[in-house]
C-alpha cells in the first residue's frame, strides 16, 4: 500500500513559528469515491501567506485547522480518477499542498497546459498577483517611475518586469543582501537595487521621486517609500513581510506626508479580480513565450524539509519564486 505523507499544525505560532508547531504525519491513502480523484503532488509553492494562516486574523482565505494537513497551491498529476472529465496523466493545480497525494472531489482539480511553460513548476508562478497589482490596482503607465520591495521574491520580481514592460521610465528595488540586489538588477532587470540593511534608502535610486510604490514588507520599508514618493503618487499594499516574518510593525510613522502629498494607499488581494484571469493569461503568456519576462525560482526537495524551507523563506533564504517538490 501506498502511504501519504502530509504536513499538519499542531499548534498556533505567536511570532516566528518554529518546527515544534508542525507534524510530518502518515497515512494510507484513501480510495477515491465517486466523484473524486487521486492526484500526485508534483510540486507545492511555498509562501510567505502560509504563516499568516496559522493564525486567526480575520482575512479573506480562513486560517488552517489544526491537526490537520495545511494547504496551498500545488500542480499534480492524476494517478487514478472516479470522476468523469479527468483522467490518469492530467496536469492539475490545486489547492492540496503539503501531501504527497491530494484526494479530493474533481472541481477542486483545474487542468493545466502541459506546454505553457517550460517546467510545470511555473504553473505556479506569481505573475497574476503581481499583475492585478501593479496594471490593474497601481495603474503603471509610460514614464512611471516604479519602486517595488522584497524586489528579489515571487512577486516583487515579477511587479518590477511588468512595471518595465508597461512603459515605467525607472524600475528600482531592495532586497535583503547585496547579493540580492545585484541578482535584481542583473537577472531581473530592474535600474537599481539596494540591500534593505544598507544605509541606502528608495529616495536615493529614485532622486525624482517614486510615482508608483508595490509594497511587499509594510512597516518601516512603507514608512521609507513613504518618503520617497512624488505627489499624488500611487501606493498599492501586496504584502506585509516585516509582520509576516514575525518582526512586528514598525511604522509608518509619517502619515501625515501622506496627506500632504495626497497620495492613494490601497491594499488588494489578486482573488478580488477574477475578471482579470483572461487578459492576464494572455499578455503574461505572450511576454514568457516571446523571453520578455524572467520567471525565476528555487526549488526545494523533499517534504520533510517543507516546514525548515518556509521558515527560511521567512528570513529571506531565497531568491524568486519557491517551489517544494516532494
Ligand atoms: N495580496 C495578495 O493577494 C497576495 C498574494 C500573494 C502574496 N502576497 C504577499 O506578498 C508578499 C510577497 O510574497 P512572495 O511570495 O513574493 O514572497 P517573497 O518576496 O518571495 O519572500 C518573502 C521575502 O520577504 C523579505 N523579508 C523577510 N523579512 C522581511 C522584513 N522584516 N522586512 C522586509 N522584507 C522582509 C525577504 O526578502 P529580502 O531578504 O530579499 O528582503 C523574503 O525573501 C508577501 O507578504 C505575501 O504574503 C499577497
Amino acid at each position: 500500500m501506498t502511504l501519504n505523507r502530509e504536513v499538519h499544525l499542531m499548534s498556533r505560532p505567536s511570532g516566528r513559528p518554529v518546527p515544534e508547531d508542525f507534524a510530518l504525519v502518515t497515512r494510507p491513502i484513501p480510495s477515491p469515491e465517486p466523484g473524486q480523484v487521486v492526484v500526485r503532488n508534483l510540486f507545492m509553492s511555498l509562501d510567505p501567506g502560509t504563516r499568516l494562516r496559522m493564525e486567526d486574523l480575520g482575512l479573506p482565505i480562513p486560517a488552517f485547522a489544526l491537526g490537520r494537513p495545511m494547504t496551498g497551491d500545488a500542480i499534480g498529476e492524476v494517478v487514478e480518477s472516479a470522476a468523469p472529465g479527468l483522467r490518469p496523466g492530467d496536469l492539475v493545480r490545486h489547492p492540496h499542498a503539503w501531501r504527497d497525494y491530494a484526494v479530493a472531489e474533481a472541481a477542486d482539480f483545474r487542468p493545466v497546459d502541459r506546454d505553457a511553460y517550460p517546467s510545470p513548476s511555473h504553473h505556479l508562478n506569481s505573475g497574476l498577483i503581481a499583475y492585478v497589482g501593479m496594471v490593474e490596482i497601481a495603474a503603471v503607465r509610460p514614464g512611471d517611475t516604479v519602486y517595488v520591495s522584497s524586489a528579489a521574491g515571487a512577486v516583487g520580481g515579477l511587479a518590477g518586469q511588468i512595471a518595465r514592460l508597461k512603459g515605467a521610465s525607472r524600475v528600482v528595488g531592495s532586497a535583503g543582501s547585496p547579493a540580492k540586489a545585484e541578482f535584481v538588477t542583473g537577472v531581473l532587470g530592474f535600474d537599481a537595487a539596494y540591500d534593505r540593511h544598507s544605509a541606502t534608502r528608495p529616495r536615493d535610486l529614485a532622486p525624482g521621486g517614486v510615482d508608483v510604490y508595490f509594497d511587499n514588507v509594510g512597516g518601516s520599508g512603507l514608512e521609507d517609500a513613504i518618503d520617497a514618493m512624488n505627489p499624488h503618487g500611487r501606493i498599492v499594499l501586496c504584502g506585509a513581510m516585516e509582520r509576516q516574518s514575525g518582526g512586528g510593525d514598525q511604522g509608518p510613522r509619517n502619515l501625515l506626508a501622506v496627506i500632504g502629498k495626497r497620495l492613494t494607499l490601497r491594499g488588494f488581494t489578486a482573488f478580488d479580480h477574477p475578471g482579470v484571469a483572461p487578459r492576464f493569461a494572455e499578455e503574461f503568456g505572450a511576454w514568457v513565450r516571446n523571453g520578455e519576462i524572467v520567471l525565476h525560482e528555487t526549488v526545494v526537495d523533499g517534504l520533510e524539509n517543507g516546514v525548515t524551507a518556509l521558515l527560511a523563506q521567512l528570513d529571506g533564504a531565497y531568491v524568486g519564486k519557491v517551489v517544494l517538490r516532494p
